[in-house]
């Protein structure tokens, strides 16, 4: 469609909205305008009238049914309620951080113990491994000053039974994974001492870089003998044991931290990692004095890396204010009903959930799909993130992907109106978390009072939709204090280079 025609379309059919956006320059938004926005992106996807023409079935042009208009305004959270928002969640960061309110706090703010973020100028050669679920990596790292970095990498199954082993039986076979690698790429000298990071994705009490307590096993791991232990000094044994006596770990991070040093080593700028993947975290540089369960001498920088774990945001009720009945629903069908709340509202292993919910009370109250729906749709996650990505990836008017995905959800006659219903369902779940998570952003840069700030960002919703980067650039924009530059950054691999990265810059020490 041509550019012209298409701003032509819009203005007919936006008049109110251009007229009202003309008014003034960058106002305060209106909650009336959030909608709009999502109206016009909703709407832009209609088929062109030629289209219609051209097909002499189509009788009406599909709309934006009111019952669904309905259902989903709760979900359009104004700027009025981010910036409640903005303002709870630095509440909470400071309790978190305060020695005497620590322990009640909701969002915990770990201290990690890093006091310095890469600059990018590292060199030499450092090591990482990687464990955080069914593969265990080991990776090396050739750093070689500005924009030098070279990465080779090897990745270990690890079997069910060391999984669910005794933790001697674990440790000793990551260390055997080690060796393998330390064989092939001939790292066996040992007149050289090679600095080691190890992500470890379990929780964790950090006592101190390297020294890191696990507190319980998730993810399908049960070793027996390890909670409370030491994880850093269980694997430097194991690889002692297997005669690597020239590996030393540095530093024991997770992947949230991972994410912010390796977008870090890229951009000095970089202050906040943040994950919007299965789950949501940030972590965040803070004044050592701010953080008063930081117990370590000063290493020179004043600083120290926070981890937020703000996937918890809420457990008290904080975010009842916006919280719907459908994300109570969701919640009550978990294995954590009433924890992380926040992630609940926002990560991918949520998101296509509550959209299903949301189709069920749609489809009960007769405003989809002739008010029929399926067994599939019935059924608990069976609506996966990834159709949401799809369906709102789908250009203007194009509903095919839609009508294959509920095809196969045993669902093969929906109309192209019903489509464009459940596109708008979904830009409501995903925009939500994606202005969430702004509000969320600009908190943590109040909290630092920095005036220019880079954000590194992984994780599946943050790198497979097709909006939710821009939908987070535009909200930043209009919450963030006037004057404060921002950037958000794609930075992958946190948990690899990361962790290589946190033992370059951890090596720098000298005890
Ligand atoms: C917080 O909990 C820790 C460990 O249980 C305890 O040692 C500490 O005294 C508690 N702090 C306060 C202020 O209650
Ligand atoms: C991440 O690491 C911190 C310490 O740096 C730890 O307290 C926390 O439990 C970890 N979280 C996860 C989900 O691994
Ligand atoms: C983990 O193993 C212990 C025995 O070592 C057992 O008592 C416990 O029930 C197991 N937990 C899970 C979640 O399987």
């Amino acid at each position: 469609m041509g550019i012209l025609f298409r701003i032509l379309l819009v203005c007919m059919v936006f008049g109110r909205l251009i007229t009202k956006k003309a008014n003034g320059p960058a106002t305060e938004q209106t909650d009336e305008e959030d909608v709009y926005r999502l109206d016009e992106f909703y709407d832009s996807s209609r088929p062109a009238p030629i289209e219609v023409a051209d097909n002499p079935k189509v009788t009406s042009r599909p709309i934006l049914r009111p019952q669904i208009k309905g259902l989903m305004a709760e979900f359009l959270l104004n700027n009025d309620q981010l910036r409640e928002y903005e303002r709870r969640l630095i509440i909470d960061l400071r309790k978190g951080l305060n020695k005497q309110t620590h322990n009640s706090s909701i969002v915990k703010c770990f201290v990690t113990y890093i006091q310095d973020l890469p600059t990018g100028r590292e060199k030499g050669t450092y090591l990482a491994v990687d464990l955080g679920g069914t593969n265990f990596r080991v990776l090396m790292v050739e750093l070689g000053g500005p924009e030098k970095l070279h990465m080779t990498s090897m990745q270990f199954a690890v079997p069910q039974e060391k999984m669910l082993g005794t933790g001697d039986n674990l440790f000793t076979y990551l260390a055997d994974c080690i060796a393998m690698f330390v064989e092939k790429y001939n790292l066996k000298n040992p007149n050289i001492v090679y600095s080691m990071g190890f992500t470890f994705s379990f929780p964790l009490s950090q006592k101190s870089l390297n020294k890191a307590l696990i507190e319980r096993w998730t993810k399908g791991f049960n070793c027996s003998d390890v909670v409370g232990q030491d994880v850093g000094m269980l694997l430097q044994k194991a690889i002692q044991r297997r005669g690597m006596k020239n590996i030393e770990i540095k530093v024991v991070i997770n992947d949230t931290t991972g994410t912010l040093i390796s977008a870090a080593w890229k951009n000095p700028a970089c202050r906040i990692g943040l994950i919007i993947g299965t789950g949501t975290n940030a972590c965040y540089v803070e004044k050592q004095k701010c953080a008063q369960l930081f117990d370590h001498k000063n290493r020179g920088s004043g600083e120290i890396l926070i981890n937020t774990e703000w996937g918890a945001f809420g457990d008290d009720g904080s975010l009842d204010f916006i919280r719907t009945r459908y994300d109570l629903e969701l919640d009550a069908q978990t294995i954590n009903p009433g924890r992380q709340v926040h992630e609940k509202m926002i990560s991918g292993m949520y998101m296509g959930e509550i959209v299903r919910v949301l189709l069920v009370h749609a489809v009960k109250n007769g405003a989809l799909f002739g008010g029929k729906g399926s067994h599939a749709l019935f059924t608990r996650n069976m609506f996966l993130t990834k159709y949401v990505s799809q369906i709102e990836a789908q250009a203007a008017g194009n509903h095919a992907k839609c009508m294959q995905i509920f095809g196969e959800l045993g669902l093969p006659h929906i109309s192209e109106e019903d489509c464009l219903n459940v596109r708008y369902i979904c830009q409501c779940v995903s925009s939500r978390a994606a202005y969430m998570v702004s509000a969320g952003i600009c908190g943590l840069i109040r909290k630092m009072g920095e005036k220019n700030v880079a954000v590194g960002i992984d994780g599946s919703v943050y790198t497979y939709h097709p909006h939710v980067h821009r939908l987070m650039m535009e909200k930043i924009q209009e919450l963030i204090m006037p004057g404060v530059q921002f950037q958000l950054m794609l930075s992958t691999d946190g948990s690899g280079r990361g962790a290589a990265l946190a033992a370059a810059v951890a090596a720098k020490y000298e005890n």
